[in-house]
């Protein structure tokens, strides 16, 4: 078997899963299209997440539009701060990432190095494009915002936006009120994102338009104990984290409530989505040897962040790919909006008794300060309501002068007032997913060459749940019956809304072969036998070991297995 990358790209293409965008006009690079099987893949996958994240965890879906104003941008940062460090090849004028030809030449964290530190290093490399020795070449830093403008004639910058999250921040009112401002809840989106990656030469991996899957989760910032962690509390799987990683031993394997209560997660909130994320990721078929959970280092977690884990997977073309981020944002992002928009983004939670507080309350007067400061009197009055007078009087400072106001033009008002709760500005937890990178790992992963009888058989061990058709049924002669009994059982299989092909072209063995490349967990066959005793043969893709059944029985047998329900040695009688 050559580059299973190659390999798995030439099927994918040759079968309709991942096409280069608009090929006939010559591909751009980080471009790609989901052909007819790969966009059904695709919806699986995402409608798998959608269980996990929306039917189980109760976080509704919203959809946001995906040009955004500048404003949001500039709020969240990413105007200012959401750039790669870049250099131009003086000989073929190409451009490329500098830290990643720093780490291809053995840089470990080139991502964190200043822009000077990268420039003493990739000056000497040789380019990846022409092959010269890189001289006397600048780093900077390129924006990785598609900016646009908004309206015809307009002056108004928007951007495409760089990840969904931002959608659910700027909705943060709106939600709230929808889940009657009560925390913990969540919002979720998936779609499309944008980076203009400097020069993406990794297919599915580094795409300038990818697929997010992001759940926003506002907590308490007092009370991130998960209520349902009872559920992954015995979850054992490796993590790697940052003390591991610095001594260069293995990731530790551990359960979740040994993981928070260590201290290598920092609480239940961030271990529950970690062992979530495994159990997806599994669920869609990316193999468990194949995927660890990598805690960021100090020098990557964004400075605001509590806790960052990454979820990686294995690919023998990549290395180790990061698939999702999840990370205890804290209230940065409500924050940075709050700042931007003038808005609360705050939850009013009452306390379970209410609280008596002493309160003390300047009032101005009006009619004593209006002869003394005229047109300021408003301004003053305004500052005199948030000073803290002493006993001889207050010292407020209005229009950049410092007044000093004697105590005979306000009063002081001293009161005991009920307080029934408190403003909290929620944390958030953010499990992160890049749908593309899944679908191509999990590829990757199914995909198996085998020799049967001195013939290659490429095979896509997909899960049944995410196959993109699930069923094929042949004839084995297209004639005497046969096709009539096969087109009616299709049209059966298909009442129970599972995809079916039908197909009577070709040798058997052939037919085979062509739903195995695409990963068709089930074949059914009907031959001479059918038409006497009413039943039809059943292939397993994975084992290829076949039972008979009675052809009512089909339908109702082939739901279950895709569940995953019915073993297949109790599927119909062995052959
Ligand atoms: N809201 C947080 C956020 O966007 P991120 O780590 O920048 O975090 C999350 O992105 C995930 O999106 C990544 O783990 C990765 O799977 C995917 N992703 C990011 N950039 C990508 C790209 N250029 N092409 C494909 N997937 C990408």
């Amino acid at each position: 078997m050559g580059d299973i990358y190659d390999n798995v790209m030439e099927l994918a293409k040759r079968r309709g899963f991942v096409w280069p965008s608009s090929e006939c006009y010559g591909a751009v690079a980080g471009f790609i299209d989901y052909g007819p099987l790969g966009a059904m893949l695709k919806r699986k996958i995402e409608n798998i997440w959608r269980d996990f994240y929306i039917i189980r965890e109760g976080y509704y879906e919203i959809e946001a539009p995906t040009v955004g104003v500048e404003s949001i941008y500039v709020a969240s940062g990413h105007v200012k701060g959401f750039a790669d460090k870049m250099f131009q090849c003086p000989s073929c004028r190409e451009y490329h990432r500098a830290d990643h030809i720093a780490e291809e030449h053995g840089t470990t964290n080139a991502d964190t190095l200043s822009p000077k530190a990268l420039a003493e290093i990739i000056n000497g490399l040789p380019c990846p494009s022409c092959g010269e020795i890189i001289e006397n070449a600048d780093v900077f830093y390129f924006n990785l915002m598609f900016q646009t403008t908004i309206g015809p004639g307009s002056q108004r910058t928007g951007y495409l936006r760089p990840e969904t999250a931002q959608g659910i921040f700027t909705d943060f009112n709106r939600l709230s009120r929808f889940y009657r401002e009560k925390l913990p809840f969540g919002a979720v989106q998936i779609g499309k994102s944008y980076r203009n990656e400097i020069s993406p030469r990794q297919g599915m991996i580094r795409l300038r338009e990818f697929t997010q899957a992001e759940a926003e989760i506002f907590i308490h910032p007092e009370h991130k104990d998960h209520p349902d962690f009872s559920r992954y509390a015995d979850y054992t799987i490796p993590l790697w984290g940052q003390t591991q990683q610095m001594q260069d031993i293995k990731p530790i394997t551990v359960s979740m409530r040994e993981a928070v209560d260590s201290g290598l997660v920092a609480n239940e909130y961030v271990a529950y989505y970690i062992a979530l994320t495994h159990e997806f990721l599994t669920q869609v078929g990316v193999n468990g040897d194949k995927l660890r959970f990598r805690q960021h280092l100090p020098t990557e977690c964004a400075h605001y962040a509590l806790d960052c884990w990454d979820a990686e997977i294995f690919s023998e073309r990549f290395g180790w790919v990061e698939a999702v981020g999840i990370a205890d944002r804290t209230d940065y992002d409500l924050k940075a909006h709050a700042t931007g928009s003038g808005d609360s983004f705050t939850v009013f939670i009452p306390y379970d008794t209410v609280h008596h507080e002493n309160r003390r309350t300047i009032v101005p007067d009006m009619g004593a300060l209006g002869p003394h400061y005229r047109g300021k009197a408003k301004a003053v009055a305004d500052a005199l309501k948030e000073s803290a007078p002493g006993p001889d009087g207050a010292t407020v400072t209005v229009d950049g002068d410092e007044l000093f106001i004697p105590p005979d033009l306000y009063k002081i008002r001293e009161e005991t007032v009920e307080v029934r709760g408190e403003e909290v500005m929620p944390h958030v937890v953010e499990p992160s997913y890049g749908i593309d990178r899944i679908i191509y790992c999990t590829l990757e992963h199914a995909y198996e060459e085998e020799d049967v009888e001195g013939e290659v058989r490429k095979v896509l061990h997909l899960n049944p749940a995410v196959a993109p058709v699930q069923a094929a049924v042949f004839p084995l002669m297209n004639r005497d019956g046969l096709d009539t009994i096969a087109q009616a059982l299709s049209a059966s299989i298909q009442k129970h809304g599972i995809l079916a092909q039908y197909d009577d072209n070709g040798a058997i063995g052939r037919r085979y072969r062509r739903q195995d490349e695409i990963g068709t967990p089930y074949t059914i066959t009907v031959d001479y036998d059918s038409r006497e005793d009413d039943t039809v043969t059943l292939r397993e893709r994975d084992s290829m070991q076949q039972v008979r059944l009675p052809i009512s029985l089909v339908p109702e047998t082939l739901s279950r297995l895709i569940e995953g329900t019915l073993p297949f040695s109790e599927a119909g009688s062995k052959i």
